[in-house]
């Protein structure tokens, strides 16, 4: 929300909560204790106009420079203008879906874990309830940015509904190292509860009794799905990266790393006895998101040599097949999801997703929502580093070449946008990780990126990626179209597969443990990988292992 008020208009007066400004403009703040300060989830980032904002209130402690709960922040100017975002629940373009993948025409039988029984409804065989009602399922792919879940009927394998919302746990940090920061100082495990108080939200406006739910199969990062399930992430954040399940499995403790718990336990509001299933992690943080990929681009029975490329604000890295598969985990940072970048965003209505520069130096934009520009996100930024390096603007280096220090976007906006060297950098030293985790992966494996058949980019922003560009700027390895497929969230597909099938849930579980990990931060080359791929020119597939 855009905030300009001044000494005239009543409703902005100072003394006015922004969550009351909120309800005035008909914006709608996540709540459960109707601003009491209590419940914590009426979140909003404040972009800019925090110095017209009253100090931090006891209930806002907990935070993060940048964030405020907007029922305790009250105005204290009569004019001026902030700018701020809630957690916006169900707003951000998320692919919701999976395309192109081979599971889609389903080749594997629907056998559940909870079946029926007549009335009896069973959870691996024993009885958990009675019930005459259809049985639900959730699956859902919990990122560190971005959370999406989907309900099915667990008899008809369909899908009922779907929702996403941003990780409200952005306060605690936007990557996976300040979350656990947060998280191993913090007792009262209050990233997890704000999670649990946003998902119980969606879940109560799904169109089902919250009773008829009975399992959840949780895919995302180790640490996202850790404080998740209540664990102690201390070591995930420490040398050699392992989750406590991890740990606990090498001490012969545990079978495997995937991890179960009842509703009940960790306060979700579906059925008390419902389990909630978090899939393996593969080893560090190689977490359960990548496992789920694999399920759903059918590692297990691929013959062919494939890789998928998740890129996110911890980038996933997979390579293989049925028989070989090794994996990676590169810690690239929230820039190319809008974070860390001055008119950076997510993919939101008001994105600039789409920038091209024109002969007559003009630029021709397509905005999400056909509405005003207010920022821009990761595919156009994508954009906007190809078209500054094709017109000349831009050196490979990430200069400017006018010695300029920002590119103003001539764009119809009610504030400038613009694009520094500083945002150059951070961006350059995410596909820096990005690249060198692809380096490293093939040099391990023992190929260059031309012997890989399939190349899926997956994830939200992968799916609206331009291919061009991103080669340009040597994001992806310049490897041919035709070799690559834009697959949108297989991570949630793949928490599907294993909510619908105990047979692949199987499969899944004994495929994490053969897969390798390649420790990126052990790797011998990962610094040279790294320096040259912040350098913005395209990445020769057929070097990737000469190289090395
Ligand atoms: S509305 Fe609950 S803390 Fe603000």
């Amino acid at each position: 929300m855009q905030l300009h008020f001044n000494s005239l208009q009543q409703d902005f007066a100072p003394g006015r909560s922004l969550f009351d400004c909120a309800e005035v403009m008909g914006i709608r703040v996540p709540t459960s204790c109707r601003k009491q300060g209590k419940c914590k989830e009426c979140l909003v980032e404040v972009t800019s106009g925090m110095e017209l904002l009253s100090p931090r209130a006891p209930e806002e402690a907990h935070l993060g420079q940048n964030f405020r709960l907007s029922c305790r922040c009250k105005l204290i100017s009569d004019t001026g203008l902030v700018r701020c975002h809630t957690m916006r629940r169900g707003q951000m373009r998320i692919e919701r879906h999976a395309f192109e993948l081979p599971t889609n025409n389903r080749k594997w039988k629907l056998e559940p874990c909870v079946t029926r029984d007549g009335d009896r409804i069973l959870l691996d065989g024993h009885e958990i309830a009675r019930s005459t009602a259809p049985i639900h399922g959730l699956a859902m792919d919990l990122g560190t940015t971005t959370v999406v879940v989907r309900l099915l009927n667990l008899e008809t394998g369909e899908v009922v509904a779907d929702a996403s919302f941003e990780n409200p746990q952005r306060f605690g940090g936007s990557d996976v190292m300040a979350r656990i920061h947060f998280d191993t100082h913090d007792k009262s495990r209050l990233l997890q509860r704000t999670l649990v108080g946003y998902l119980t939200h969606v879940i109560e406006e799904f169109p089902v009794d919250p009773q008829t739910i009975y399992e959840l199969v949780i895919a995302g990062n180790s640490t996202m799905r850790d404080i998740f399930f209540r664990l102690n992430v201390h070591s995930i954040g420490q040398s050699p990266y392992r989750s406590i399940t991890e740990l606990e499995m090498e001490e012969g403790k545990r079978a495997t790393t995937s991890v179960s718990e009842s509703a009940a336990k960790l306060g979700l509001p579906i059925h008390p006895k419902a389990r909630v299933y978090g899939l393996p992690i593969v080893s560090g943080h190689v977490g359960a998101d990548a496992a789920a990929c694999m399920l759903a681009v059918d590692l297990a029975n691929e013959d062919r040599t494939v890789a998928v490329m998740d890129i996110g604000t911890n980038t996933e890295l997979i390579l293989g097949n049925r028989t070989k598969i090794f994996a990676a985990s590169c810690p690239a940072g929230p820039a190319f999801e809008g974070g860390a970048i001055a008119c950076g965003m997510p993919g939101l209505p008001g994105a600039i997703e789409k920038i091209k520069i024109l002969d007559d130096d003009s630029l021709q934009v397509a905005v999400i929502g056909d509405s005003p520009a207010e920022g821009i996100c990761g595919s156009g930024l994508v954009d906007l580093l190809s078209e500054l390096l094709r017109t000349n603007r831009m050196d490979t280096l990430g200069r400017y070449e006018n010695g300029e220090d920002r590119f103003v976007l001539d764009v119809k906006t009610d504030a400038p946008i613009y694009f520094t060297e500083r945002d150059i950098n951070e961006l350059a030293q995410a596909k820096g990780a990005n690249v060198a985790g692809l380096r490293v992966i093939s040099h391990d494996f023992g190929i260059s990126f031309d012997d890989v058949d399939v190349f899926y980019l997956a994830g939200g922003f992968g799916r609206h990626l331009d291919i061009e560009s991103s080669k340009r700027i040597g994001l992806i390895p310049n490897i041919p179209e035709e070799k690559i497929v834009q697959v949108g969230n297989a991570s949630v597909e793949g928490a599907c597969i294993a909510l619908l099938s105990r047979a692949k849930r199987d499969e899944l579980e004994a495929m994490a443990k053969h897969v390798k990990h390649c420790r990126l931060e052990a790797h011998e080359r990962f610094f040279d990988f790294f320096v040259e791929g912040c350098q913005f020119k395209p990445v020769d597939a057929s070097l990737a292992t000469e190289n090395a």
